[in-house]
């Protein structure tokens, strides 16, 4: 489906992927909203907060970490998400549904990205483990498997299975996934 605006004859999808950056980090994407149910902003702010923690070092924070600690158990439990402690994730990362998602804690995700629920983003065929360039938006049950490279402002289809590299803007879809040709 292609939507356009009376103002603007582009596309809105494709303004939409302009507009969002894949390098700068637009850290209001993680801002906790008080009085919202939004589980997946207090588990990644427990991972933000423990790498903060880690690299700073001291007293204090060798104090706080096991309370970042049990915030993180507590909050993956509610989520019913593995996104380990040392998770390399980009800035202005979403998970509007976070259940089921699961990130190896070697990939390395860009900026901006966002991960439906039941998201896996481990090994597969190929050695290593994925690179997610910046804005990349991943559908509903897309594994994302071995040492492959997802290209900038690319998007993956609900249920399907990279296990090759997609290059940047590319939407994929399908078992194993495959660009999806443009009209
Ligand atoms: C892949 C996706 C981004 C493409 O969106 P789009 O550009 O608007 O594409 P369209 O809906 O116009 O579909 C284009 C074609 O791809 C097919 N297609 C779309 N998504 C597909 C998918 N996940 N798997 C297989 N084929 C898919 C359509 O059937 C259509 O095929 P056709 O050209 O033969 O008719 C989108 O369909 C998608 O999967 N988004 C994820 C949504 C999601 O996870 N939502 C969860 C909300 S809780």
């Amino acid at each position: 489906m292609i939507l356009t605006s009376e103002r603007n004859p582009e596309p809105l999808d494709r303004i939409v992927m302009e507009t969002i950056s894949a390098t700068q980090p637009d850290w209001s994407r993680e801002t906790i909203i008080p009085g919202r149910y939004e589980p997946a902003k207090y588990l990644l702010a427990a991972v933000r907060r423990y790498q903060r923690l880690k690299s700073r070092g001291g007293a204090t924070a060798k104090l706080l970490l096991p309370l970042t600690v049990f915030s993180h158990r507590f909050w993956s439990a509610v989520c019913g998400a593995d996104i380990p402690l040392n998770s390399k994730i980009g800035g202005g990362f979403m998970m509007p549904h976070p259940n089921g998602i699961v990130i190896h804690p070697d990939a390395e995700i860009g900026p901006n990205c966002l991960f439906f629920q039941q998201v896996t983003i481990g090994t597969g065929p190929l050695p290593g483990t994925p690179v997610i360039q910046g804005h990349v938006d991943i559908g509903a049950g897309a594994k994302v498997l071995g040492g492959v490279t997802i290209g900038a402002h690319a998007r993956v289809g609900a249920n399907a299975v990279v296990i090759n590299d997609i290059p940047d803007n590319a939407t994929a879809i399908g078992i194993p996934a495959v660009v999806r040709k443009k009209e």
